[in-house]
């Protein structure tokens, strides 16, 4: 905290500003991030619902087509059967393009189509709860990362003729898949049999979000430099340049004692404000250092001109007046004398029985006061000589101080 406390105000406000930079582009990165990476999920569930809806229809045109044109499928038009087409057009356009697209199910006919470990999952997943369905989300497939959309497909009247009752089943279908071996008979209207199962690499999904991250960092690191340099300068030039004025103005004034000039005022706002409550402020200071100077400088004629010694000190003994009769009377200048102790003066021994002048004086009468007192005085160069002296206690009520008037006494006392 000290280490706060010492650091120039605009260092404070570089390292403020820094930090609500980074604060800053690091939420408007992470936000951005999550956008594109919804954009692109949102761009490959589409593409996979397209490819999807193209395979199943494919499917269902062509079963509608061999009804209609009443052709029975047999052990050579095996590669007419619609899940055959539909599987083995997908896999000659897994060839040209970079996805698959099949048909599977645990309960799996043709061995090709046996679901890997996530579609199984998944498979099971989509049986449980049939809210789930289509079922789209990133993964890895032999360890690159792919995007997997599996949708369900249900049985309906014309799937029985192939996967309900067996005895129902073209006598080739029963031959190549015995009943006693295959799992796809027995299905029933409504029944979840599989799914047509989507897999897109997404490492052009990534390419495109790093590109994509790489491009928005820049921008926003460039757009928020650029916002926090002008904020800076704006500081700079609003409340640091004015305030350091301000502040070498307080200096001068504190080294000196005056302050002459007036400071530019920049504007209405508060910086503005306290320049121009400086500069009342500065001038109302100045008429009273001048009222104060003339009503010292009518003092000190008045004391310098009198005709006796005055020396005037604090109850602490410090004196701070020492009048050109008591330079006389003392030897002393009044320089030399400032600020040290009133007992200087006096032969302690003399008069007082050793006490100090300034201690008699804590624990003097008020009478003591009014009475006219024989001292021996002490001059600056040793020599003792007689004094009349006098003195008074001034309160201000704030700090009370005492004035001393003396003179040598008339010789023969
Ligand atoms: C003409 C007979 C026939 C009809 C009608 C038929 N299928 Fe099939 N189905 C097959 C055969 C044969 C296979 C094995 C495909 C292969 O060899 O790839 C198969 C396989 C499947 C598979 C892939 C998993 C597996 O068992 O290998 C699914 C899923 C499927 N069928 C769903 C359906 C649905 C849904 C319908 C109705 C809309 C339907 N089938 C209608 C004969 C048929």
């Amino acid at each position: 905290m000290t280490i706060w406390q010492n650091l120039g105000l605009r260092t404070k406000i570089n390292i403020i500003l820094f930090l609500v930079l980074i604060v800053f582009l690091g939420i408007s990165l992470a936000w951005q991030y999550r956008q594109q990476r919804a954009i692109l999920f949102a761009e490959a569930v589409e593409k996979a619902r397209i490819i999807t809806v193209e395979a199943t229809r494919t499917r269902e045109y062509l079963s509608k087509q061999l009804k209609g044109a009443r052709i029975d499928l047999d052990r050579d038009r095996y590669g007419l059967i619609p899940v055959v087409v539909a599987n083995r057009i997908g896999r000659i356009v897994a060839e040209d393009l970079d996805y698959t697209i099949r048909h599977t199910s645990n309960r799996f006919r043709n061995p090709a189509n046996t679901p890997d470990a996530y579609e199984q999952a998944a498979l099971r997943r989509l049986a449980e709860d049939p809210g789930l369905d289509p079922i789209a989300e990133f993964s890895t497939l032999d360890g690159t990362p792919v995007f997997r959309y599996l949708q369900a497909a249900y049985v309906d009247e014309s799937c029985l003729e192939c996967h309900g009752d067996p005895q129902q089943a073209p006598r080739f279908l029963r031959d190549i898949y015995p009943p006693e071996q295959d799992a796809s008979y027995h299905y029933r209207v409504g029944d979840m049999i599989g799914a047509v199962s989507v897999v897109i690499p997404t490492g052009q999904i990534e390419k495109r979000l790093a590109a994509g991250f790489r491009s928005t960092l820049l921008t926003t690191s460039v757009f928020f430099a650029a916002l926090v340099a002008c904020l800076g300068l704006l500081i700079r030039k609003t409340v640091l340049a004015p305030l350091g004025t301000l502040a070498a103005a307080i200096g001068a004034i504190r080294k000196t004692g005056h302050f002459a000039g007036r400071l530019p005022v920049s504007g209405q706002d508060e910086i503005g404000e306290l320049v121009r409550g400086f500069n009342a402020m500065g001038e109302e200071l100045g008429a009273k250092t001048l009222q104060l100077e003339e009503s010292e400088r009518r003092f000190r004629l008045l004391t310098e001109t009198a005709r006796d010694a005055i020396v005037a000190f604090l109850p602490t003994g410090q004196i701070f007046l020492f009048n050109r009769q008591a330079e006389k009377l003392f030897g002393y200048t009044q320089d030399e004398l400032l600020g040290e102790p009133f007992d200087r003066l006096f032969v302690p021994d003399a008069d007082s029985g050793g006490a100090a002048l300034t201690a008699r004086i804590e624990t003097a009468a008020p009478r003591w006061f009014d009475e006219l007192h024989l001292l021996t005085g002490r001059r600056r160069d040793g020599t003792p000589v007689r004094l009349e002296m006098t003195m008074t206690v001034v309160d201000t009520g704030e700090l009370p101080f005492y004035t001393a008037t003396l003179r040598a006494a008339p010789p023969g006392e």
